[in-house]
């Protein structure tokens, strides 16, 4: 800063930056003083106008009576109104029909998927993930394999009345002994390496077919003869991933660990604790519109992509 000031009469603060940088002391513009007064007028306008100071444990309501929540009511009852006018036919003809006749009309096909994707987001997404992509220990619904069958019928019966897979823990007879166990599950892995011809899983092969009876729900070859809430062994993708507590462990801890607790295994009336547990729940009582909606979905959950 400068020491004394070359410009004593323009009316500058003395401060003097680079020897001639100046801060003057002018008035702010007319423009600008009257927009600074009409801001003023506006915050006491909005003020009464509007909902806005806090009290203790409210605040004030404001001359107009206006709240978001009224504003976006209105506006969500008048674009209700238009899609029930806009789509009545379609909603109708979705109410009416049987899932199996729907899903051969192309636009109802395609209305229902449409009309299904914030249901999906909102009711099965934090389980099943985006596009029923899976979750770690939920399976996923954009592949071929079912627990419970892809027909859309089949489909439309696991949303309606949920479902729920028991596997018994050590064999249908609950008799393996940690060994057998350790052998059936490096069979079951080879399985789903499609290497379970081998010699070295004979003895694995011989307790699934024989003292496990593993076949009796997952087929002769690792494939569920009919859909019966059995995992299909010979998919590529894991049901059950690591053990509870550590979704790390490796595939074969993993697969002892199913074979060892079994699925939904109860002991006087309570889930044992280390059993897996797999419950698909009911929509019937969930969902709004469950009657219309349920199809909706079931339609929606065919296509993505492994329906039957
Ligand atoms: C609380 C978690 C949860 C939610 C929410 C959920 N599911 Fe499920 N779902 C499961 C589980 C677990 C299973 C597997 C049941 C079993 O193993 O028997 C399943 C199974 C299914 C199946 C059968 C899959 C097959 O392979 O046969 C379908 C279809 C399905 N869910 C669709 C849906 C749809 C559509 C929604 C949303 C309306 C939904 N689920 C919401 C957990 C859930
Ligand atoms: C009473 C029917 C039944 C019997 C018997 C049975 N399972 Fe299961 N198994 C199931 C069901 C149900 C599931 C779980 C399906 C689901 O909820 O996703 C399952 C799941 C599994 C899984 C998990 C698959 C994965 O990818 O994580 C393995 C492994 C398995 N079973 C192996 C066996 C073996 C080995 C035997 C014989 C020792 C056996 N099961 C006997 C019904 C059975």
């Amino acid at each position: 800063m400068a020491q004394h000031n070359p410009w004593p009469d323009e009316g500058n603060t003395g401060h003097i930056w680079d020897e001639d940088l100046r801060e003057l002391d002018n008035p702010p513009p007319l423009w600008w003083m009257l927009a600074f007064y009409a801001g003023l007028i506006m915050i006491v306008f909005y003020a009464v106008y509007y909902p806005t100071i806090p009290l203790v444990d409210s605040h004030t309501k404001g001359v107009a009576g206006w709240t978001q929540v009224e504003e976006y009511k209105e506006d969500f009852e008048v674009l209700n109104n238009w899609r029930e006018r806009t789509f009545a036919a379609e909603e109708e003809k979705l109410a009416s029909m049987d899932v199996a006749d729907i899903i051969k009309d192309d636009e109802l096909r395609a209305y229902a998927v449409a009309t299904s994707k914030v249901l999906f987001g909102d009711y099965c997404m934090a389980c099943h993930g985006a596009n029923g992509s899976g979750n770690p220990n939920f399976p996923v619904l954009a592949d071929d394999n079912w627990l419970w069958g892809g027909s859309v019928k089949q489909i439309e019966a696991s949303l309606e009345k949920g479902r729920v897979g028991n596997m018994p823990a050590k064999g249908m007879m609950g008799n393996l002994n940690d060994e057998e166990i350790g052998q059936v599950a490096d069979y079951v892995i080879a399985l789903a390496a499609d290497e379970a011809d081998s010699e070295q899983y004979a003895a694995g092969k011989a307790i699934y077919n024989g003292k496990g009876l593993c076949m009796a729900c997952h087929g002769p070859q690792g494939k569920p003869v009919a859909p019966n809430g059995a995992t299909n062994l010979t998919g590529s993708i894991p049901r059950f991933v690591g053990v509870p507590g550590n979704l790390q462990a490796d595939r074969r801890d993993s697969v002892i660990h199913t074979i060892t607790y079994g699925v939904n295994v109860k002991k006087d009336g309570n889930y044992l604790p280390e059993t897996r547990r797999a419950e698909m729940p009911s929509f019937k009582e969930r969902l709004p519109d469950a009657d219309v909606n349920i199809k909706r979905l079931a339609i929606y959950v065919h296509e993505l992509g492994g329906g039957q």
